[in-house]
C-alpha cells in the first residue's frame, strides 16, 4: 500500500506525464466500485464529494486545497464520472464557480458527474415564480461552465410542483440529464416520500450515517421500489461521528471488509445498503479525499459486519 502523500505525489507527477487515469487507479487497491442509476442503468462510482465547503469566503490556501481535492476526485475515475455535489446556494455561489473554473482550466470536466441543486423557495418553502427558478438554473450553467448538467435537484423540498416542473423542462430539452429532490431533515421525509411516489424523479439526496439510520425505515426501501437513485449526505454527521470516535483505534475486524480508516468504515456502512447509489462526503483536505475514495474499493461489510458495526457505534458516547 502506498501512503497518501506518495499517492498525491505520484498522481501529480503522472498527470504531468499525461498517464491515463486507469493506470493511476491501478496504483490503488481494488477496482472502483460503481452502482447503476436505476432510471438508465448508467454506472457511477459509489464515492463522490460534497462541495458545500468551497466558498467565495474561502482563503487562498483553502482554495488551493479544494482544487487538489477535486483533482483527487477526478483522477482514477476509470471512465465513470465521479459525483461532485454542489448547489447554487453553496458558498455564495463559490462552490459552483470555483469547481467550474478549475475543471475548465485543468481539463478534468469530463471526469466529473456534475450534480447541483436549485432552490429559490427556501427550506420547505412554497409558491415561487418559475422565471426565478430558470434564472438560477441558468446561473448554474454559467458558473459550472458546462453545456449539460448531469443532475440538478430541488434543494431542501422547496416548492416541489414549480421547481420540479422547471427541472423537467430542462430534462426534456436535454440540458439536464437527471433530476431529483433533497432533504436532510427527518421532519420532511413524509413530504419527500410523497414526491418520490408522485413525480418522475431520478435521484433523491438524504442524510444517512451509521448513527443516523432513520432513512432505513421508509425512504431507502421506497427508493428501491420506485427505482430512484440515492445520494447520501452527511455520512459522518459532519463533526458528530468524529467527536464520538475520538482517538479510538479502528477495530481489527474492519480489515475483513477492507476498511483501513474510520472514514472508510463509515462510508462502507452506508454504501453496503443496496438502495445507496453514491455517498458524498465533504472535505477540504486532499488526503482525506483519497482516504474517502478508498471507501469505494475492496470488499463491503456483510450483514453480520453491519450488526457488529452498529453495536460498536452504539457503545460510543453520544455526539
Ligand atoms: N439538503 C441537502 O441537499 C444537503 C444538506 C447537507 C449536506 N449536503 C451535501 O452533503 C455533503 C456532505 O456533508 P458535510 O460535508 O456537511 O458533512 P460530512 O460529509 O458528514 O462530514 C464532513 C466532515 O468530515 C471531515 N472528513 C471528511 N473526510 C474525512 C477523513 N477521511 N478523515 C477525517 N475527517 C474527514 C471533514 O473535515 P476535513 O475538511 O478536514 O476533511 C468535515 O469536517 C455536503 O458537502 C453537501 O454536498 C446536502
Amino acid at each position: 500500500m502506498i501512503s497518501r502523500r506518495d499517492w498525491l505525489r505520484i498522481t501529480a507527477g503522472a498527470a504531468a506525464l499525461g498517464l491515463h487515469p486507469r493506470l493511476l487507479a491501478a496504483l490503488q487497491e481494488g477496482a472502483v466500485r460503481t452502482r447503476p442509476i436505476p432510471s438508465t442503468g448508467e454506472q457511477i462510482p459509489v464515492i463522490g464529494l460534497g462541495g458545500r465547503w468551497i466558498s467565495n469566503n474561502s482563503t487562498a490556501a483553502e482554495l488551493a486545497d479544494h482544487r487538489e481535492v477535486l483533482h483527487a476526485l477526478a483522477e482514477g475515475a476509470e471512465g465513470a464520472g465521479r459525483v461532485f455535489d454542489s448547489a447554487a446556494g453553496y458558498g455564495g455561489g463559490g462552490s459552483e464557480t470555483y469547481a467550474g473554473q478549475w475543471a475548465e482550466e485543468d481539463g478534468f470536466g469530463e471526469d466529473i458527474f456534475w450534480a447541483t441543486k436549485v432552490n429559490v423557495a427556501g427550506r420547505g418553502g412554497g409558491s415561487v415564480d418559475a422565471g426565478d427558478v430558470r434564472a438560477q438554473i441558468e446561473r448554474s450553467f454559467e458558473r459550472l461552465r458546462r453545456p449539460i448538467i448531469d443532475l440538478d435537484q430541488v434543494h431542501n423540498m422547496g416548492d416541489p410542483p414549480t421547481q420540479l416542473a422547471v427541472l423537467q423542462e430542462y430534462k426534456e430539452a436535454g440540458r439536464i440529464r437527471y433530476i431529483g429532490m433533497t432533504t436532510t431533515s427527518a421532519g420532511q421525509y413524509g413530504a419527500l416520500a410523497d414526491v418520490m411516489r408522485e413525480y418522475p424523479i431520478d435521484f433523491i439526496g438524504v442524510d444517512y450515517a451509521i448513527d443516523n439510520r432513520v432513512v432505513e425505515d421508509r425512504i431507502l426501501p421506497l427508493a428501491q421500489d420506485e427505482g430512484i437513485a440515492v445520494i447520501v449526505y452527511l455520512p459522518f454527521g459532519r463533526s458528530r461521528m468524529w467527536q464520538r470516535i475520538g482517538d479510538r483505534p479502528l477495530p481489527d475486524w474492519a480489515a475483513e471488509f477492507d476498511a483501513h480508516s474510520w472514514a472508510q468504515f463509515m462510508l462502507k456502512y452506508v454504501v453496503a445498503h443496496p438502495a445507496v447509489t453514491v455517498a458524498a462526503p465533504g472535505t477540504g483536505d486532499p488526503e482525506h479525499m483519497i482516504d474517502d475514495l478508498g471507501g469505494g474499493r475492496g470488499r463491503l461489510p456483510t450483514p453480520d459486519h453491519v450488526q457488529r458495526m452498529i453495536a460498536l457505534v452504539e457503545s460510543l458516547p453520544a455526539g
